[in-house]
């Protein structure tokens, strides 16, 4: 399977990007073909106003790299997201980054039932770090992902979330979020995402193999 890491923390030694390259550590691990792209390399300029900026064949006129960005998107199974906590919200790179699919999933873009179909149905695996760490300042970040995922149709597998403020001080969170996220990418493709509906038709054990634990009871 191919999965692809898209970095979106401008500095590159930071703790983001050390999450996302742990997930990919993970997978490759588990025979994966992995990638990862620094956002801010190739994401210059924020989505315009699509009316007025289109190039006469319905491209878009922003000349950065993004569109074959986008493609190679397209092209993986899975996707890693990574952020810095940025005032409670993701960073403007993967902001813009997801803004700008508009531009090219809409009619006049040549390529636009590309990008429709190419982007739905990925497994999706997210890594944030921040500042603080009380568990409400990354709930704008969980509740975002959830939604994206739920409109791309993508499988969100997870969220490792890690402590750290200064360049790579990650690896010293002692709740140890790159273990968490290798493990993730060990299990990009394994680990069952679910949500269940009450008359949902299900066999009641998640893992095959033995009676569900019940705090106190045998069952
Ligand atoms: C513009 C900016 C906004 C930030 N906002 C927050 C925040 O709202 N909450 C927080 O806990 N940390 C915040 N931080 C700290 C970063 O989330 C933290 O340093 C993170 O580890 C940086 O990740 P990186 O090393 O991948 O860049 C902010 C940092 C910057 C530069």
């Amino acid at each position: 399977m191919k999965v692809l890491a898209l970095s979106s923390s401008p500095r590159k030694d930071g703790n983001s990007r050390l999450l996302a390259q742990a997930v990919l550590d993970g997978a490759t691990s588990m025979g994966h073909k992995v990638e990862l792209i620094d956002l801010a390399d190739v994401v210059k300029a924020p989505l315009g106003d699509c009316r007025t900026c289109r190039l006469a064949d319905g491209r878009c006129s922003i000349d950065d790299g993004y569109e074959e960005l986008l493609h190679t998107v397209l092209a993986a199974d899975a996707l890693v997201l990574a952020t810095p906590l940025y005032w409670y919200g993701v960073s403007g790179q993967l902001k813009i980054f997801l803004d700008r699919i508009f531009c090219h999933a809409g009619a006049e873009y040549p390529r636009h039932e590309e990008v429709e179909r190419g982007i739905l149905h990925k497994r999706l695996a997210v890594v944030v770090t921040s500042e603080e760490s009380y568990p409400g300042a990354s709930l704008g970040v969980t509740a975002h992902m959830q939604e994206l995922a739920r409109y791309l149709r993508h499988d969100l597998v997870g969220i490792v979330r890690g402590t750290a403020n200064s360049r790579g001080e990650i690896t010293r969170d002692p709740a140890k979020p790159v273990e968490q996220a290798h493990n993730l990418g060990t299990l990009l493709f394994e680990l069952p995402v679910t949500d269940y509906r009450m008359d949902t038709v299900r066999d009641g054990v998640v893992w095959q193999g033995g009676a569900p634990f019940i705090a106190g009871k045998a069952r």
